[in-house]
């Protein structure tokens, strides 16, 4: 991987237009989890020490195109980022015609996706992002795999266009975990759809050693086996995509394990009461809303014998205290494991606040999408614009 980076630049002076994931969760007007906030940080800091005018880009959400509205707006982010900074930082709502900022400034421009063209990369719209700056500096590794304007495109019109600290640490780190990776290679994805993780799984196969499944995908590998999973969330149509993949392993001399017990409850909620059952006995009634607890000792077992870990998704309704053990086990297991460890997604990073365990987690991404495509092998485009850049 080779591109032009940030830390390689004079930037006194320089008009820097930095492409931040600040695509946070909010409730009610405040960012209620800010790691993304966080991480972009020390290149905000960077650019400031080393004398730019930083002016900021993000999305947040998925707004409808050419349609100001408060929900989408960026304007807890200001605010939240303003604090962390310790200095005033701009929200500029119309930015397209121009930005007023002097060095040693922060501007922070309103959602990229409130303009008409973003997602389908627009070249014009690219264009008038490339000319508001001297250097284009794509920072944002949770939004490399989507080729939009702010994204590929002012990438390749931009005066100059470099990587930002974030993205080429985040590139650093998971080549790092993925080319050589200390074995044996677990891989652990949960989540609640096999259709949304196919492609995943199935290239991760071909990588790991070991793979366990979790959340829904699980169930219907329990379906794939031949076992009742009652009112479980799982999806008949990808039983045969399932058994296709357990043959894949075992063809591969491993697995991918079924549970042996697993948690159920007769309605989706917060109280419900839970029972723990082998997984060959869950009722018609009943979904199975966790692993069991024999499950979970198996899976740390997995867990401490692995050189490196990688985690996408939680393994139950971790959310719920009576379905949270068996996530809890995996978080642990982890947690003390001197397995090289990386997680990335949303859910994960929310497990990981919940059970407190960030500080025995080797590398923690700010991809959850990204993160996936980068392990799948994918080019991220944003990355490929920067490469072809370099290389003219
Ligand atoms: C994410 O949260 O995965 C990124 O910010 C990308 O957001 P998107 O899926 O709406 O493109
Ligand atoms: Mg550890």
């Amino acid at each position: 991987m080779s591109f032009l980076r940030m830390d390689e630049l004079d930037l006194t002076g320089k008009r820097l237009m930095i492409r931040e994931d600040f695509n946070v969760p909010l409730d009610a007007g405040r960012v209620t989890s800010d790691a993304r906030i966080r991480a972009a940080l020390p290149t905000i800091q960077m650019a400031l020490d080393g004398g730019a005018a930083v002016i900021l880009l993000s999305h947040l959400g998925r707004p409808v195109e050419g349609q100001y509205s408060d929900k989408f707006s960026l304007a807890p982010v200001a605010e939240h980022l303003s604090g962390l900074l310790n200095q005033p930082v701009r929200l500029q709502k119309d930015w397209l015609g121009g930005v007023d900022i002097q060095p040693g400034e922060v501007v922070l421009c309103e959602n990229v996706r409130f303009n008409v063209g973003e997602k389908a990369n627009d070249e014009a719209l690219a264009r008038s992002m490339a000319v508001l700056c001297d250097i284009f500096v794509m920072d944002a590794f949770g939004t490399a795999h989507r080729a939009q304007a702010s994204t590929e495109g002012v990438i390749r019109f931009a005066p100059s266009a470099c990587a930002g600290p974030l993205l080429s640490r985040e590139l650093f780190e998971l080549e790092n975990a993925l080319t050589e990776p200390r074995r044996p290679m677990l891989a652990i994805v949960g989540g609640s759809k096999v259709s949304t993780k196919l492609t995943v799984l199935e290239s991760l196969m071909s990588k790991v050693d070991e793979l366990i499944v979790g959340g829904g995908i699980a169930n219907t590998f329990i379906a794939a086996s031949g076992y009742d999973v009652g009112k479980s969330l799982y999806e008949p149509d990808l039983i045969q995509e399932a058994q296709r993949l357990i043959r894949i392993a075992h063809e591969k001399g491993g697995e991918i394990p079924i549970p042996k017990d697993v948690v159920v409850a007769t309605s989706f909620s917060k109280d419900a009461r839970a029972y723990v059952r082998s997984v060959d006995e869950v009722k018609a009634d009943e979904m199975i809303l966790d692993i069991g607890p024999l499950t979970a000792i198996d899976y740390a077992v997995t867990i401490q014998g692995a050189g490196t870990v990688i985690w996408n998704g939680p393994v139950g309704v971790f959310e719920f205290e009576n379905f949270a053990a068996g996530t809890r086990a995996i978080a642990d297991a982890i947690e003390i494991s001197n397995a090289f460890s990386i997680a990335g997604g949303g859910d994960t990073l929310a497990a990981i606040d919940q059970f407190n365990i960030a500080d025995g987690v080797s590398y923690i991404s700010t991809g959850g999408g990204a993160f996936l495509e980068y392990v799948e092998g994918k080019k991220l485009p944003a990355v490929a614009a920067l490469e072809a850049r370099y290389r003219k």
